[in-house]
Formats: C-alpha cells, sequence, structure tokens
C-alpha cells in the first residue's frame, strides 16, 4: 500500500481550487505553506475532511492579506496567537503560523514561539496528526519526520513524547475520540500513559472538559463515542457524581437516533451527566461548568420533574397532570420526554405537549362573562376549570361548554 502515492488526484476539485488559492498567496507573500494534521491524515486513509489546516512558515500577515485578496473573504475568526479561521463555501479552513509550544504548568494554555514545521509537527498530540504536506514551493511534498505514515499503515493511536498528556490532558479526550471514530485501538503505551497521568484532567478547566465532551457529540456514532468515556472511568474522574459507567451507557441509548440538534444533543448530554444527582450536587455542577442561565432552568426543572415520574404514574386525571407540567419548563418538559426510559411518562408529556398546553375554551373571555353574566374577576378560576374538563374529556363541544358553564355557575356562585 503507498499511502502517499500522487496524493494530489485524492484532493476534491473544492478543495483543489481552495489550495490553489493558497498556494497563489503563498506564492506572492514569499512564505512556506503546508497541509496539516487531519485533513492529510483523512486524506491518506480515503476519508472525507471537510477542513483544511493551513501552516505558514514566514510571514503570515502577508500571506493572510494575499489570501483575502484572491478568495474574496475575511477570517471569520483570528486570535492573538495568529490563527485565523475561514469559511468558504462547505469548507472551514484554518491557518496558522507555525510553531512550538511551552506549557507552564499542566493544563495550561501554551506559550508559543514560531518555528519550523519540523518542530511544529513534534509539538502535536498523535503520531498520526503530525504528517504535513507541503504545498508550496511545489512540487506537492510529504513531511514526515515521525513516521505518522506508518502509524496509519498500522491502524495505531499513539502519542509523541511521554509528556503529551501532561502537557495536554485533553488529549486524553481526543485519544479516545480518535480511536472510536477510525477503529483504531490506542498504543499500549499511551494506554500506560493515560492511565498514569489521569489526574492531570484535574488541572484543566471546566469550559475546556466541557468543550472535549461537546466535540464527541459532532462525531458520526455518538453512541460509541461517548461509550468511550467509561475507558479509564473517565466520566468519575471528571466529576465523582457523574452517573455509574452502566447507567451512563443505558441512557446513550437516545442518541441511536439521531434526530436532534445540535443543541438538543448537548442539553441531553448534560441532563444524562446530571441525572443522579440531588440539588445541591446539581447546584455545584451548573456553576462549576458555567452553565447558561436558561441550560440550568431547564436541568434544574429536569430534576425536578425526575423526582415525579413515579409518583406522576399514580395520578389519573389528565388535569392533575397538565397542571403540574404547567409548573415547568416547556423545554424541560421537552428534554425529558426524551431522555426518561419510561413510556407512560413520555406519553403524558407528549399529550402535553401537543394537545393539553394548547387547550383554549371554545367560547372568549367576553362571551364566558356574557353567559354566565360573572364579573371579570373570577374569569381565570373559571377558565382554569373550563380547560380542565377541556383535557380530562368532558367538553368537546361549543354546546358541551354552553351546559358544563351553566352547571359549574350554579355550582359555584349560586
Ligand atoms: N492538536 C494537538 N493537540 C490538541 C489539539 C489539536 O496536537 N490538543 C493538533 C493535531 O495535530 C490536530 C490539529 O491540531 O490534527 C488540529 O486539531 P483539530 O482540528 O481538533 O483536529 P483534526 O486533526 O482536524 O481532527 P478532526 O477530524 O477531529 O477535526
Amino acid at each position: 500500500m503507498n499511502l502517499h502515492k500522487d496524493i494530489k488526484s485524492k484532493f476534491n476539485s473544492d478543495e483543489q481550487e481552495l489550495l490553489n488559492y493558497a498556494e497563489l498567496a503563498a506564492k506572492k507573500s514569499y512564505v512556506k505553506l503546508y497541509l496539516v494534521g487531519g485533513p492529510v491524515r483523512d486524506l491518506l486513509l480515503g476519508n472525507v475532511s471537510h477542513d483544511l489546516d493551513l501552516l505558514i512558515e514566514g510571514e503570515i500577515d502577508l500571506f493572510i492579506a494575499e489570501f483575502n485578496k484572491i478568495t474574496h473573504s475575511e477570517p471569520i475568526r483570528s486570535s492573538q496567537f495568529k490563527t485565523f479561521k475561514y469559511k468558504i463555501n462547505d469548507y472551514e479552513i484554518d491557518i496558522a503560523l507555525a510553531r512550538t509550544e511551552i506549557y507552564q504548568f499542566p493544563g495550561s494554555l501554551p506559550d508559543i514561539t514560531p518555528g519550523s514545521i519540523t518542530k511544529d509537527l513534534y509539538r502535536r498530540d498523535f503520531t498520526i496528526n503530525a504528517i504535513a504536506l507541503q504545498i508550496f514551493p511545489k512540487p506537492y511534498k510529504i513531511i514526515d519526520p515521525i513516521n505518522g505514515i506508518e502509524e496509519v499503515r498500522n491502524k495505531i493511536i499513539k502519542i509523541i513524547h511521554e509528556k503529551s498528556f501532561q502537557d495536554d490532558p485533553t488529549r486524553i479526550f481526543r485519544a479516545l475520540r480518535y480511536s472510536t471514530r477510525l477503529n483504531f485501538p490506542i498504543d499500549k503505551n499511551t494506554s500506560t500513559l493515560i492511565n498514569r497521568d489521569i489526574n492531570y484532567l484535574n488541572t484543566l478547566s471546566a469550559k475546556r472538559i466541557i468543550n472535549e465532551l461537546f466535540k464527541y457529540l459532532t462525531e458520526k456514532d455518538i453512541y460509541k463515542s461517548l461509550s468511550s468515556l467509561t475507558k479509564y472511568d473517565l466520566l468519575h474522574i471528571i466529576d465523582r457524581n457523574f452517573p455509574t459507567n452502566e447507567n451512563f451507557v443505558k441512557h446513550l441509548n437516545i442518541f441511536k437516533e439521531q434526530i436532534f440538534s445540535i443543541t438538543d444533543k448537548e442539553l441531553i448530554l448534560l441532563a444524562i451527566l446530571s441525572s443522579t444527582m440531588n440539588t445541591n450536587k446539581l447546584n455545584n455542577f451548573i456553576s462549576r461548568f458555567s452553565l447558561s442561565k436558561r441550560i440550568s432552568r431547564i436541568l434544574i426543572d429536569l430534576n425536578k420533574i425526575n423526582k415525579k415520574i413515579s409518583y406522576i404514574s399514580f395520578m389519573k386525571r389528565p388535569s392533575s397532570i397538565a397542571n403540574l407540567f404547567d409548573k415547568y419548563d416547556v423545554e424541560a418538559l421537552r428534554i425529558a420526554s426524551i431522555v426518561t426510559g419510561n413510556k407512560k411518562f413520555t406519553e403524558h408529556i407528549n399529550n402535553y405537549l401537543n394537545i393539553w398546553a394548547k387547550i383554549k375554551p371554545y367560547n372568549n373571555g367576553d362571551e364566558i362573562i356574557e353567559m354566565i353574566s360573572i364579573d371579570k374577576t373570577k374569569l381565570s378560576l373559571i377558565i382554569e376549570k373550563l380547560r380542565n374538563a377541556q383535557i380530562n374529556g368532558k367538553i368537546n363541544s361549543k354546546s358541551d361548554e354552553k351546559i358544563f358553564l351553566e352547571k359549574l355557575n350554579k355550582q359555584l356562585f349560586k
């Protein structure tokens, strides 16, 4: 198998066009240009990649100015570390300066200094991600100082140096994610080092942890991908109040139906992770991970709803269930209906969201007041009774409602 033979022909026409633009910009700004990381790995594997990671040796600002002119575009994001992100057609293009990184302490963001392509490849996470393709100057040529191609061929996830997980413990999450995505086992020594360095995860900010967890939700097989978090007892190293591994995997079945939006997926994952917490622990979880007000409100409601599940199954009247559900955020109910494994409960929530919450009296307020001549202050009580009667199937038409109103009037006010 000659993985890099005629690599140029492996690009599709869109990628080739973007690379031609970048090549022209490199020529005009006198810099060296490389494609690195994921796209090279995917190209070698024959997988489709929708991002292009470009690396520059030389004056990156000059390159960016030329690239903007040629593509008639501007970066959608840039950073003080001289990284630039573009979105052109369906492609995300990341452009960065070749650099070396120094980690002042484990889990910190690195200090960077410009460096050569080789040094840049050595600072990376796994050997399969440390391969570059030189785009300019021509001809295209593979740069593979760490034998990444060999590891692609061997189908293995292997780190580049012994302190990799200490420098950047997010790589533990990345190792498992690539391992499940590509179906490549984690190399034995790499696995030993994960075990050795797993507690360095505690040096990461909660925001970086949650970002890594959310990346699992962009994988094709979310179920398989998230299930891998049970290895090395990772879940409980992050937070000992997360569900047991068995419970976690059971909940993940939800992700086998890939019908949710990304924000729903994030909420569902947070709901699963916090599903066995009491109110105090949930509040700690919310503040540790700085969850937004909206998400916190939903998780708090979900927690309350979860506690009511068994109680609700004893409730006979649909209107009592609807009145209870009225107290909660609609989003929390929607997520509860997805997350709960309880069929009856899901049926109730679906009825509430699709039917009960939308029910209105057949007559409007003025008509009701006129029909039974009550004063306005009593109207909300009457409307509540009418809604409950409709939910319970006692009113099915405008005339049913009239008869019901007359009886009610007698009972309540005469
Ligand atoms: N990288 C790293 N250490 C990290 C994150 C990223 O060394 N903690 C390097 C890797 O070389 C990786 C590249 O930066 O290939 C780009 O990172 P990212 O876009 O996250 O990954 P991709 O390799 O593009 O993989 P994916 O297919 O998941 O996008």
